[in-house]
């Protein structure tokens, strides 16, 4: 039902750009910057580019090498930040010690902030203002609303409390009227937390850290996690045993990660359409 869900969107999007290529003859771009040689982000960045040029956008990825200079990265974002042709801009995460995360996010510009992590967008969520969203979260979302319309009352338990996932999450499902509480590596009794939830997104990574004993009947359960273990990846819900007691469970790989990559596109699409205003 996952991978539906992300071709849905995917179609949808690939729809609206054909169009505005027929009518202004302009498609979004999105510029992907990748550095150094950390496999998994090597994957997940051919896979954003892939995705992004089977709905038609321009793509591109910068490689650096691991070695590359603070300054060297900031002039290109700054070159970024001022070609019209680019929609988004994103730099892929992990960084390299000698590049500071926190400067190079506030240096992509708001409105070319595709992942939605700039204090700026950040500040707009968290006020309930209009904002880029980030990506994951916000695929996590579509997918709890797949299954339930109105989250109103509803009690959500966050675990983990990352600014990629648990915070933004907490945020988003705020807005919908839910009774949040975002659980953590110093929690007493996660367990316990864990059991009051209607909702329950699991964001912390830990491979199979959800039991089956940690959750009440009919939770939706929303797996974010992505571990490897020996070859395998497995999330941070233990599937097989969760799976007749949730009302709903996302399974990894997947459940989240094709939507993140929707959300994504979303996203650029949104960066583009506020570009031509
Ligand atoms: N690394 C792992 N997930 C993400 C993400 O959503 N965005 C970026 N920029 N880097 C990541």
């Amino acid at each position: 039902m996952e991978k539906k869900e992300a071709e849905i969107i995917q179609n949808e999007i690939k729809k609206e750009i054909s169009e505005f290529k027929k009518k202004i003859n302009k498609i979004p771009s999105l510029t992907v910057i990748l550095i150094g040689d950390y496999i998994p982000s090597q994957i997940y960045v051919k896979n954003k580019e892939k995705k992004a040029r089977e709905v038609g956008m321009n793509s591109e990825i910068i490689r650096y090498p691991k070695n590359v200079s603070e300054k060297e990265v900031l002039n290109k974002i700054e070159q970024l930040n001022k070609n019209v042709k680019t929609s988004g801009i994103l730099v892929q995460l992990p960084l390299p010690d000698q590049i500071s995360k926190e400067r190079i996010i506030n240096a992509i510009h708001p409105s070319k902030d595709v992942d939605g992590f700039n204090p700026i967008n950040v500040g707009n969520l968290s006020s309930g203002y209009k904002s880029i969203v980030p990506c994951t979260p916000l695929g996590c979302l579509l997918l709890i609303k797949k299954i339930e319309k109105n989250l109103s009352g509803k009690h959500a338990v966050i675990i983990g409390r990352s600014n990629l996932n648990g915070k933004p999450m907490a945020q988003l499902l705020l807005k919908e009227n839910c009774t949040v509480t975002v659980v953590h590596s110093k929690t007493n009794n996660l367990k316990n937390e864990c059991l009051k939830a209607d909702i329950l997104v699991a964001a912390v990574g830990v491979p199979h850290l959800v039991k089956k004993d940690w959750i009440k009947e009919n939770a939706i359960v929303i797996d974010v996690g992505i571990n490897k273990v020996g070859e395998n990846i497995i999330g941070d819900v233990n599937f097989d045993d969760l799976k007749d007691k949730a009302k709903a469970i996302t399974p990894v790989p997947g459940g989240v990660g094709p939507m993140t990559i929707a959300c994504l596109l979303k996203n650029t699409l949104e960066c583009f359409k506020a570009r031509l205003i």
